[in-house]
């Protein structure tokens, strides 16, 4: 095992939903670590999520594009950074299928640029946030190991297999210390509410329809965001450089399945769900096995799924604010009320 001591860690990507969960616990769990959070703020940012940290002498935020060369190298300077996780991506399918440019920008090359300034800055760790997606869709059966062919199928994971590559590439050239995750779906607070979990719980909330794309029967393995940090934090410290590692929660699950447990928890009747038209070139089914992560980096899931699935929909309920920030789109004020109108 590689022990890697994390001084000083810029996280991109930290106003986002697993971000924002890893700051929260990376500030609590190495109290000692200084933390830069390094984030764009596209629509998917939101500093409200993280509002309650910014107090924490070991936090700083900077508001920064990964495409910025000249940024990150003054950034990575300034707080003697040794350590990159990279979170930062543009991570919505459906998205990416209307308009794939700013997936490259972000997740190829900004990935690339952020190669090479934490390579020239004398980074000693970068730590990849990859994706299950890269390696495309399963038949009923078996599990993606590290060992896969990649194969992505929406401009997402393509673009995902893209920066992904190069890390590796940068390792076989340059030498240079990457280790990369690749984790499968995610769930919990914080979360972006166009993604499958907290979309339907708003709208089974409010007594809306729940839009489930062709049959419903395509299958996610589905993770808890504490779980995932976890393994990231595994990954950082006790992860081998060169090395891939699958995370996830051998938690499969149909996405109409998902839905009815959703509709149960909050006691609404299944007449809400609406079969809706299909995602064009929509993976049928992503399963991971994680054994080599939980033998080599003495991490495993600890979350059930029931219990994680409660709590997210109990959060959802009692945070009623930060969400309704985020549809009327008032959390993008947060950084010009916040920060910008300090610092003139
Ligand atoms: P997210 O969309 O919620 O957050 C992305 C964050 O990156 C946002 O804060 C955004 O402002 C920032 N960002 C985007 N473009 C940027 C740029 N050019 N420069 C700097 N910051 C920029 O995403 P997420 O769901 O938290 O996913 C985080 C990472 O984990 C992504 O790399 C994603 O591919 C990967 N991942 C996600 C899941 C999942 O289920 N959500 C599963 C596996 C892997
Ligand atoms: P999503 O949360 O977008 O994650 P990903 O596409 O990265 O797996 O979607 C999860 C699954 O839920 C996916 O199979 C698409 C499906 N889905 C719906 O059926 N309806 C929806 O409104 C959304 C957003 C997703």
């Amino acid at each position: 095992m590689s022990e890697h001591s994390i001084h000083s860690v810029l996280i991109t990507g930290g106003a986002g939903f697993i971000g924002s969960n890893f700051v929260r616990m990376m500030l609590d769990e190495r109290p000692g670590a200084r933390m830069v959070n390094y984030d764009a703020l596209t629509y998917a940012g939101n500093l409200e999520s993280i509002s309650d940290l910014e107090q924490n002498p070991n936090y700083t935020f900077v508001k920064g594009d990964i495409c910025d060369g000249e940024l990150l190298r003054q950034t990575l300077q300034a707080h003697a950074v040794d350590t990159i996780i990279h979170f930062a991506a543009e991570s919505h399918v459906d998205r990416s299928i209307l308009s794939a440019a700013e997936f490259v920008r972000t997740n190829v090359l900004g990935t690339q640029c952020l190669l090479e300034a934490a390579m020239q800055c004398g980074v000693k760790r970068f730590v990849m946030i990859s994706t299950d997606e890269v390696y495309g869709s399963l038949g009923p059966d078996g599990a993606f190991t590290e060992e896969t062919p990649l194969a992505p199928n929406s401009p997402y994971s393509a673009s995902k297999a893209g920066g992904d590559l190069l890390c590796r590439s940068y390792f076989h050239t340059y030498g240079f210390p990457v280790i990369i995750t690749r984790c499968s779906n995610n769930y919990g607070p914080y979360q972006f509410p166009e993604k499958l979990i907290p979309l339907m719980i708003i709208k089974a909330m409010s007594g809306e329809k729940l839009p489930v794309y062709g049959d419903g029967m395509n299958v996610r393995d589905w993770i808890h965001v504490s779980d995932h940090c976890r393994a990231v934090l595994a990954a950082t410290e006790r992860g081998r450089p060169g090395e891939t590692y699958n995370i996830g929660g051998r938690n499969e699950w149909p996405n109409i399945g998902i839905v009815k447990e959703l509709l149960k928890i909050l006691s609404q009747p299944e007449s809400l769900i609406s079969f809706v038209k299909d995602r064009p070139g929509h993976d049928r089914r992503y399963a991971i096995d994680p054994s080599k992560a939980e033998r080599e980096l003495d991490w495993k899931p600890r979350i059930d799924f029931a219990e994680g699935l409660a709590q997210t929909v109990a959060w959802y309920q009692s945070r009623q604010p930060w969400w309704q920030n985020v549809m009327s789109g008032e959390y993008q004020q947060y950084y010009e009320k916040n920060y910008a109108s300090k610092m003139q």
